[in-house]
């Protein structure tokens, strides 16, 4: 079989083994609604509650602030939608840089939305957030870590700001999650939304963390699940698996796992450097370790990504949700780039050094020949 590198952990990754043994019980046999008061539901509702507590640990959460959802899209639209449900005339501010799920969530709410812009590495200026927030503001949304060029971002700094504003806080905390220390506690955010499958959890599973005592308009209804506050039977295996995923990361192994993923990304960086015309976009030094975006000059980020793959090696062009789309990347432009696409290299929680080796031998065998095929 030929070697292949997976480089796409950004979009996802594959399930870790601790999450898969701690999910099989709950797909095979344990199965019965957590809600109910037989012997059988007190197993799952064991089990959930566990795994509440081991995200919640993760995160430097109270486990009742856990609010488990389907998705990281799922949680970001509960906190959207949730916040302005009950204003009369809402307000949002946001950022350029923000994932879909948070902009396409704004603009379908009633509510009108300020975005600010970012500077040439793709972050924001909290006092600029700060200084578009009104008296009638309801919601601020930013992100932690950008997912597209892995900028860590200053969400603390505008959470703080807020406090003494009416207004509430949502840190999309996605793409950092499971690969930069995330504290609720110490973020002073109102909502927190998160995605399993970002660091080895199963797909479908996220959570939005509420802080203690701030209500908000459940997004499904229908079910008292979650507290009243995501109606709809959970989905116990996958929260255990959620669960598993964080508990694997407790204590040193986080900051391990970081120093591992970011000295395989500065391999990779130092590999692609050797190439006449590459460009590094995002933070080189304050961005999440997982992640290398770059851009080719003169030439687009998808040939590349084809020619990458051909070679054995997945990597992506943009980011996870828009992969059918081929529009310009709203964050380069966002940042004043000129290209359309860029290219992202990330590795994960089972990236080796041999996967490094994968790429950076064949990214110059892939650029030299589309020059060479452009140049004719
Ligand atoms: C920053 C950010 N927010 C939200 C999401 C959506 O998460 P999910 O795939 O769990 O819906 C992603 C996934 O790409 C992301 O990177």
């Amino acid at each position: 079989m030929v070697a292949r590198a997976y480089l796409d952990h950004a979009s996802t990754s594959p399930l870790r083994p601790a999450a898969l043994e701690a999910m099989l019980p709950f797909l095979r046999e344990h199965h019965a609604d957590p809600g109910r008061l037989h012997a059988e539901g007190k197993v799952t509702r064991v089990a959930l509650e566990e795994a509440r507590e081991q995200v919640a640990a993760l995160l430097g959460a109270g486990a009742r602030e856990v609010v488990f959802t389907a998705s990281g899209t799922e949680a970001i639209n509960a906190a959207v939608f949730g916040a302005v449900a009950t204003a009369d005339h809402p307000h949002i501010v946001t950022t350029a840089v923000e994932h879909s799920a948070v902009l396409d969530a704004c603009e379908r709410s009633p509510a009108d939305v300020t975005v600010v812009g970012v500077d040439e590495i793709g972050r924001f200026d909290p006092d600029e957030v700060v200084a578009a927030v009104r008296d009638d503001t309801t919601l601020v949304s930013v992100q932690l870590a950008n997912h597209e060029v892995g900028t860590i971002q200053p969400a603390g700094e505008v959470a703080a700001a807020c406090r003494e504003r009416a207004s509430l806080v949502h840190v999309d905390a996605c793409m950092a999650a499971g690969h930069v220390p995330v504290d609720f506690r110490a973020l002073d955010a109102d909502f927190c939304s998160v995605s399993a499958h970002k660091f080895g959890g199963p797909k479908g599973a996220g959570a939005l963390l509420v802080r203690r005592g701030v209500r908000v308009a459940p997004l499904i209804v229908g079910g008292a699940q979650e507290r009243a506050r995501r109606g709809g039977l959970e989905n116990v295996a996958a929260m255990v698996g959620f669960g598993a995923a964080c508990a694997a990361l407790a204590g040193e192994e986080l900051a391990g796992e970081a120093t591992t993923a970011r000295a395989l990304v500065e391999r990779a960086a130092e590999g692609v450097a050797r190439v006449p015309g590459v460009q590094r976009y995002g933070d080189p030094v304050g961005a999440v370790p997982h992640l290398l975006c770059i851009g080719v000059e003169g030439i687009e980020a998808e040939p590349v990504l084809l020619g990458l793959d051909q070679h054995g090696v997945a990597v992506h062009s943009g980011s996870a949700c828009s992969s059918e789309i081929l529009e310009p990347s709203p964050i380069l432009a966002a940042m004043g780039v000129d290209a359309e696409h860029s290219l992202r290299v990330s590795v994960g929680w089972n990236s080796t050094s041999a996967d490094i080796d994968l790429f950076v031998d064949a990214f110059p065998k892939v650029v030299e020949r589309l020059r060479a095929l452009r140049t004719g």
